[in-house]
Order: structure tokens, then sequence, then C-alpha cells
């Protein structure tokens, strides 16, 4: 754990204003400054830096934090990867037995290290006649990778060997645990010795954006199992948060990005010109990776393999990205697999006619709802064409809808004034069901709905409200954290009732009770940046109220147990309710017995 010295003082001289500045342009408004929100696409101002309090917070996305926390979003680093961004920019030196994650014992500068000499040797036997030779015909021959692509991936041979990479790295100086934890060698169990765990594959490494080798790929070179062998996450690495190829990516990415299913496709894209294409790392994409997208590009085109599974990945891609505000659109290739293929067989000037005539989500989503019925059969062509109603009724633009419902009529064969008025009268429905809802959750305020952050607001707005004040003055006030923190003031953290609002009232009593006391900035540890953002919002809108004081804090103290007493009584009354429905049942199974 880094000491709350050092981490005051990276706060401290990395001046809150400056630091911001330097990536956001500000204008002083009052005490504070304003700017566009780098987090969410808006054209009027509401992010906010506070410099009294050191903090920021955008009253548009709720992105809110201190310095570390913004780096954090900004930089998409990790809490001690924003840490050390910060300290070496303000020549403040982490003491180095500190400078590793709390959990793990190797520091990333390490791994880093490791990397780029593994990758080293990894480049060296490819090239090597006598050891890369399988590997070199399997990518420039068999894969048709022209030397230069091979050299621009830095791409690599694994020698058919169980210690040709243990036996150079440590001849290097690298140390059996440290291999081990960077994910290059692996211990036996029987022997006890540690071997290469890349072994017999070609590698493709995964560079950072700020180059720095975080991660291997291998791919056997025929049909055996398992085709790739990957980098686990490591101390320099998140395969949640990291893109492959973005190191080259984000030079040509403001307008676009192509997202592709793996690394073959990546690099047969950037050897035909499209550099901006990446991939996620082996899994689905996560929605980390979807806010990497929207940091760097308005449009993401989704061009993943044709078939089944790829074509469902897209949906969950589209949606993902989709939520965070890019303008996502769907490739679909046909006679072809993937973006490799494609380009093998037809050429990039057709793999970039394609591109252009991407799909809108829109149209995927049309072709996907047509493809599932028989549009032969009556019956199925009404479900389908009322699929396609409910589909377009979403869109809130008269023009939107009316180009939709000329696109359907086409491909449906139906009048487009049939379609329009099934969509009106969907909307209607709709329009009448959510007026109803609305009645029904009136005392629902709507900013719970849809919480994802304090999942548990919806259900207790009240005590939700309570909870937010009283963490806000804890924030904003070391007297109201002494109290909690010692339990001198009547509350503890089973009194509350959303399990976030009762997480950081435990972190901030766990760390206010600790060797070093609290501080904001060691809050970003062990909350997402979502949740620091709403932390922060917490404290804001305390500090915009001028009434703060103790009977402030009481009350809500005693709002949140008797918020908490009310819905154990209501979980009490569930309970009840379903014994006597249980001895209701059983004694009519008697009386028909
Ligand atoms: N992948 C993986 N592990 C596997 C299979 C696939 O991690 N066993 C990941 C890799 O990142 C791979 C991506 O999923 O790049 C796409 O898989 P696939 O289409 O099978 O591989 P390609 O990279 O396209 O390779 P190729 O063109 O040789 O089939
Ligand atoms: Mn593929």
């Amino acid at each position: 754990m880094i000491p709350r010295e050092v981490i005051d003082e990276i706060i401290a001289r990395n001046d809150i204003e400056q630091t911001i500045g330097s990536y956001v342009s500000l204008k002083r408004a009052g005490s504070n400054m304003n700017g566009l929100c780098p987090f969410h696409s808006e054209k009027s101002p509401s992010f906010t830096v506070f410099p009294a309090t050191r903090s920021f917070y955008c009253f548009g996305c709720g992105a809110g934090g201190d310095v570390i926390s913004f780096i954090m979003r900004q930089e998409n680093l990790d809490y001690v990867g924003a840490l050390e961004l910060l300290a070496s920019r303000a020549g403040i030196e982490i003491p180095s037995d500190r400078n590793a994650l709390p959990d793990k014992g190797v520091p990333r500068a390490r791994v880093y290290e490791m990397n780029l000499a593994a990758a080293r040797f990894f480049r060296e036997c490819l090239l090597d006649e006598q050891y890369g030779k399988e590997g070199l015909r399997y990518l420039h021959e068999e894969r048709g990778l022209s030397m230069a692509t091979i050299r621009h991936f830095g791409l690599g041979f694994a020698p058919d060997h169980w210690w040709a990479l243990t036996n150079h790295m440590r001849r290097l100086g690298f140390t059996e645990e440290e291999l081990i934890e960077g994910f290059l060698c692996k211990r036996s169990e029987k022997s006890g010795k540690i071997f290469d765990l890349f072994r017999n594959r070609v590698i493709f490494p995964v560079i950072d954006t700020s180059g720095n080798i975080i991660a291997f790929g291998g791919r056997v070179m025929d049909d055996s199992k398992p085709k790739y062998l990957n980098s686990s996450d490591t101390p320099a690495f998140k395969k949640s948060r990291h893109l492959f190829a973005l190191n080259f990516a984000k030079k040509q990415c403001a307008e676009r990005m192509i997202l592709c299913e793996g690394y073959m496709d990546v690099i047969a894209l950037h050897a035909a010109g499209f550099e901006n294409a990446v991939a996620t790392l082996g899994t689905a994409i996560t929605s980390e990776q979807a806010r990497v997208f929207a940091k760097y590009t308005k449009q993401v085109v989704i061009c993943y393999d044709s078939d089944a599974a790829g074509q469902t990945a897209a949906s969950k891609a589209m949606r993902l990205l989709g939520e965070v505000g890019v303008d996502v659109r769907v490739l679909k290739l046909s006679g072809a697999k993937d973006p490799d293929e494609y380009i093998k067989k037809f050429g990039q000037d057709s793999f970039r006619r394609v591109l252009d005539s991407s799909m809108t989500g829109f149209e995927f989503r049309l072709e996907k709802i047509l493809s599932e019925y028989n549009l032969q059969i009556a019956e199925e062509k009404i479900r389908a064409s009322n699929a396609v109603c409910g589909m377009i009724a979403e869109a809130h633009s008269h023009v939107e809808r009316d180009i939709y419902v000329k696109k359907a009529a086409d491909r449906l064969e139906l009048s487009a004034d049939a379609l329009r008025t099934d969509v009106e009268r969907i909307r209607r429905r709709r329009a009448s069901d959510a007026r109803k809802k609305d009645a029904k959750d009136a005392q629902l305020s709507i900013k719970h709905i849809g919480d994802r952050v304090n999942v548990d607001s919806a259900k207790n707005i009240r005590a939700t409200q309570a909870e937010e004040a009283l963490l806000g003055l804890m924030l904003m006030f070391e007297e109201f954290r002494r109290e909690a923190a010692d339990g001198r003031a009547p509350i503890r953290a089973e009194d509350f009732s959303t399990e976030f609002g009762r997480r950081v009232f435990s972190e901030i009593c766990r760390l206010e009770r600790g060797e070093y006391g609290f501080s904001k900035g060691m809050l970003a540890e062990h909350f997402s940046p979502d949740e620091l953002g709403r932390i922060e919002k917490m404290e804001v809108d305390r500090r915009l109220l001028n009434r703060n004081d103790r009977d402030v804090f009481l009350a809500a103290i005693d709002t949140i147990k008797e918020e908490h007493s009310r819905t154990e009584e209501s979980d009490d009354f569930a309970e009840e309710l379903r014994k006597r429905q249980e001895a209701y049942q059983a004694r009519i199974k008697n009386k028909n017995t």
C-alpha cells in the first residue's frame, strides 16, 4: 500500500486546475472552473473543477473525483497506474518496495522490463535460421504477412522447448517468482522447476498506448488446442481494459475505429491500410473497453466473424458501445468468414466500400428480426412485421421513424402506410403504459431508475437520500467522520439500506481508523470511476447547500435507521404472508384428500 503522505503529496503537487486544464479547456466561473466534459459528449459545459476542494464533477454524466480519479479515467489507468503517472510528473519517488499492486509482489515497471526482454527473445527466435523456421513459414508463407508487417507488430516465435525462454530470462537476472507473476513461466508441480508457458507458438505482443509491452498471445501453427494462449492478468495487464493494436490505432482513429475479433484480423487490416482496427483480447467487449472507444473516436464499425457466434457478440458490442454514446455500425461480410479472409479474397478497395456501407444499428436489428421468420408464410410475416414496428416505435424522432418505416416496408414488401399506422399505435400504447407506470411510481424519483452505481436506490429512495447526505457530510468534515468511525455517532454499516451506501460508509470509517487516516484520494483504490463520481456528487450536493450542521447529521442518521427498520419490517411482512399462504394451501390439500 502506498502511504497516505505520499498520496497527499502527489495530490498536492499535481495542481488540479493545471492537470485537468492540460486535457480540457477550462474557463473561470466564480471560484470554480468550467469546461466541456471529456467523459461524455456535450455542447454546453457541465464539467466543473473545484480548486478549493481539489475535485471535479460533471453535472451531465456524473463523473467526478479528485486528480487521481481524473487521471484513471482520462488515461485509462488503474489506481496505482494513475498514482505512478502523477508521481513521475511531479518528480515524486514512490518508495520502491511499495511500488507494486497491493496483492502482487512484482512492480509493474519490472513486468514491463521482463516483457520487453521476452519480446526481443521471441523476435530473435522467429528470425533465427534454426529455431524460427516453422514460425516464419507459418506467418510469412501460410498467412501471407509481409516481413514489414511482421516487424511492425513485433511478432515472434516461442521455440518448441521447455526452457528456452526460462533459461534466457534467468541469465538476464529475472527471478523465478517474477517470471511466474509475469505469466511467462509456470512451476511444475512434479519437479518444482519452472518452465516456459509459451511453446511452439507464434507470438503476438500486446502493447499499451504508452508503448509498454503488457501481454502476449501465442497461436499454434496447426489445428491443435488451445488455439491461443494468452497472458492472464498480471500486475501490468488487465484483459478487460486493453485493446490489441490501440497503440497504433490511436493515431488514426478520431473519426472511426474498427472493432474486430482477433489478432489476425487486426494485423490483416493494418497491413491493408486500415490502421484504425483494434480487437479485444480473447474476450467479449466490456464496458471498460467501450469507454476507451468513446474516448478515442466518434464511430465504431463492428466487424466480427460472419458466423452465428460472431453476430451474437456483435449485438452485445452494439449495446455496450451505444450506451457510451458512440455511433455504432455493424459490418456483415458475405463471401468470407472474417475481414482477414475478405481482404485476401476481394482486396482492400472492396473492403473500404463495404466499410462505408456498413449497417446502422437499425439495419442490423432489422436484418436480425427478418432472419428469424419465414416471410413466405402469412402468419410469420405478420409476427415479423409486429416485431419490426415495435423496434421502430422506439425511435424518438418523426424523421427517423419515417426513414425506418420506408426501409422496413421495402424489405417486408408491405405498404409504408400500413406499417406507419402500426408504429404509431404501438407508440400510443406505450406512452399510455408509461403514464400509468409513472403514476404508480410517482414517489420514485426518475433519477433512481436504472441507477447502475447504486442499484438499491430505486427501492429505497428516502434511505438513499439520507445515506448520501450523511456520507456527504462525513466526506466534508473530519469531526463527523471521527464520530462515525469510533462509534460515538449512533450509526453502523448495518443500518444502511443500500449496499453501495454501506460500502462507502465502511470504507471511510476503515480509512479513518487506519494508520494513515482518511484521505479522499485513498478511496480510488476500492471504487470504480463511476462509483467515485457518485461519491464526489454526495459531497458536491452538500456543498451546494448551506445547512450542513450537526442537526442535519443527526437527522440523516435517524432517517437511515428508520428506513432500515421499515424495510426489515416489510421483509418480515413478506415472510409472514408466505407462511400464511403455505398454511392455506396445506389446508386445501387436506380437504381434498
Ligand atoms: N481466442 C483466444 N483463445 C482461443 C481462440 C480465440 O483467445 N482458443 C481469441 C484470440 O484473441 C483470437 C480471437 O479470439 O484472435 C478470435 O479467434 P479466432 O477467430 O479463432 O482466431 P483468429 O485470430 O481470427 O485467427 P485465425 O485467422 O488464424 O483463425
Ligand atoms: Mn478469426
